[in-house]
């Protein structure tokens, strides 16, 4: 075998993922081969093991949750044929209707399991060389624990003999930690007659694919059980406890990815990172972060500790520390955090900064602008080098509609400011403290809403006389006998 032909045989290659099942070890409402791992719907892992095989035709067959599987695979592997299993239940059956549906394809037929999401090319390869030398070869795998797969029973010369269901095994079968990895390579030549022999006599009352492999050695035909040499990669999901562990081993997987291109991932127990995020050199990554779907981060950017980023980009030098943000774009050296929530619309020019409990919606903040504490920042834009001091909130929401705010550059935005859109505040101008802005402010003035301040003094001695602020207050206005308390 060599490194550049993944596939060594002469004849055409179709890849049929089977995807119909109901999964119902999952539990779930949610088709088990939707179930998403680093990003990606379980089958879209599949399917890329299979599109990079480069077969003549890829076929995937669906029934459970059908338009929605059918979504995602076009959504991964736009050239598949989607085939509809009937309501004739098992694997044996699902196959049959793909190879049905690929009418008049002459060749080596690899089957997949739809829920064995780890399996990659280079474990693939020893099949499609076995398939040489015979008519049907099974990817098996050395199982710690084999219990629920199916088990690879071998004759007295230990060549394959048939596969038994866990639920059908004896107990001396079960014993047996050569598992079905449910992968198979089959010549579509007599195939189609070995399916249609399968009957449903087992404990589930299906038409297996695994039984398929007794009727064809019962046939005089040539079958072969090829051991991978990892067998992790052969792990099947059929509950959420090995979708968590499939989970976790493509996380790791993706995380030495990057640590090798130059990030820096402190704690990989506690960083998730999507199959689908793009990531610079030098990059830092603190402990309890999440970076999901189109995420990109420049160059030198610190993320985290415990940071969401789903959909962000992220410039060069940024940081990003106790942050939640979806569809938002970070300027580069620009600071957010800790506790910030950047919700979609969200985009923040080079070295902005935004602080402590502040939130944005739809917001565009300019170069060098500051929301440094506890604001609402909703269907605003902010010019550049603009101050909006603690507490600032936009009144977006008129209880019908929501309205724009703008803010222009050099503006001082006066603490616990409240901007009822639409307004607009012109360049170079200020609120006072605590404005209520009705109004648009021009260029490089001064807004003020509060009533000027009126000390009424004594107020406390004459209305609250002889609470603890009267007697506290009274040797402050140097009331008789101050001098002789203090003494
Ligand atoms: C199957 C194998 C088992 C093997 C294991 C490996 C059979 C009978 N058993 O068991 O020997 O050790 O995989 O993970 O094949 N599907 C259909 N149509 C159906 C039923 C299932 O397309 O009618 C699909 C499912 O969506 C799934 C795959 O086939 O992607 C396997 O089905 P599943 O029910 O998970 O079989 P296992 O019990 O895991
Ligand atoms: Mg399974």
């Amino acid at each position: 075998m060599t490194d550049t032909a993944p596939r060594p045989l002469s004849r055409p290659l179709a890849v049929v993922v089977l995807a119909a099942g109901q999964g119902t070890r999952m539990r779930s409402r949610t088709a088990k081969v939707l179930h998403p791992i680093a990003g990606l719907p379980m089958i879209a892992h599949v399917l890329a093991t299979a599109r990079a095989l480069g077969p003549a035709r890829l076929a995937v067959v669906v029934r459970h949750e059908r338009d929605a599987v059918a979504d995602a695979v076009a959504a991964a592997a736009p050239e598949a044929l989607v085939v509809d299993q009937d309501e004739v239940p098992g694997t044996g059956r699902a196959v049959e209707q793909a190879l049905t549906a690929l009418a008049g394809f002459d060749g080596d037929l690899l089957v997949l399991n739809g829920d064995v999401p780890l399996l990659d090319v280079p474990t693939l390869e020893p099949l499609l060389a076995a398939g040489a030398a015979a008519e049907a070869v099974v990817l098996s795998a050395r199982m710690a624990d084999p219990t629920g797969y199916g088990r690879i029973v071998r004759d007295a010369e230990g060549d394959l003999d048939r596969i038994v269901e866990h639920r059908d095994a004896t107990d001396a079968e079960r014993r047996i930690d050569e598992i079905n990895a449910g992968v198979y390579l089959f010549r579509t030549a007599g195939l189609g007659d070995a399916l249609a022999a399968l009957d449903a006599a087992n404990d589930q009352g299906e038409r297996y694919l695994t039984d398929v492999i007794a009727v064809l050695k019962r046939a005089g035909r040539r079958v072969a059980a090829v051991v991978a040499a990892d067998p992790e990669v052969t792990a099947g999901v059929n509950d959420r406890a090995q979708l968590a562990a499939v989970q976790r081993r493509v996380n790791d997987a993706i995380v030495l990815r990057w640590q090798r291109a130059g990030v820096t991932v402190q704690d990989p127990a506690t960083t998730w990172i999507d199959a689908t995020v793009q990531l610079a050199e030098d990059v830092e990554i603190r402990p309890g972060t999440q970076l999901q779907g189109a995420t990109v981060v420049e160059r030198d950017a610190v993320i985290g500790p415990d940071t969401t980023l789903l959909h962000c980009e992220v410039g060069e030098g940024a940081r990003v520390n106790r942050v939640d943000a979806t569809l938002a774009v970070i300027g580069a050296g620009a600071e957010v955090g800790p506790w910030s929530y950047l919700r979609p619309g969200t985009e923040l020019g080079a070295a902005s900064r935004i602080g402590a409990f502040v939130e944005t919606k739809n917001a565009v903040v300019g170069a060098g602008s500051k929301v440094p504490h506890l604001s609402y920042l909703g269907d605003a834009e902010v010019g550049e080098r603009s101050n909006l001091g603690a507490g600032t909130i936009t009144a977006n929401y008129d209880g019908v509609e929501k309205h724009r705010t703008r803010v222009g550059s050099e503006v001082r935005i006066g603490s616990h400011t409240v901007l009822v859109a639409p307004v607009t505040i012109g360049d170079g101008a200020y609120t006072g403290a605590g404005a209520v802005v009705r109004k648009d402010v021009p260029a490089g003035s001064l807004a003020v809403t509060v009533a000027p301040q009126r000390n009424i003094e004594g107020w406390v001695d004459s209305h609250r006389p002889g609470t603890d602020a009267a007697v506290t207050a009274v040797p402050r206005r140097g009331a008789p006998g101050e001098d002789a308390e203090r003494q």
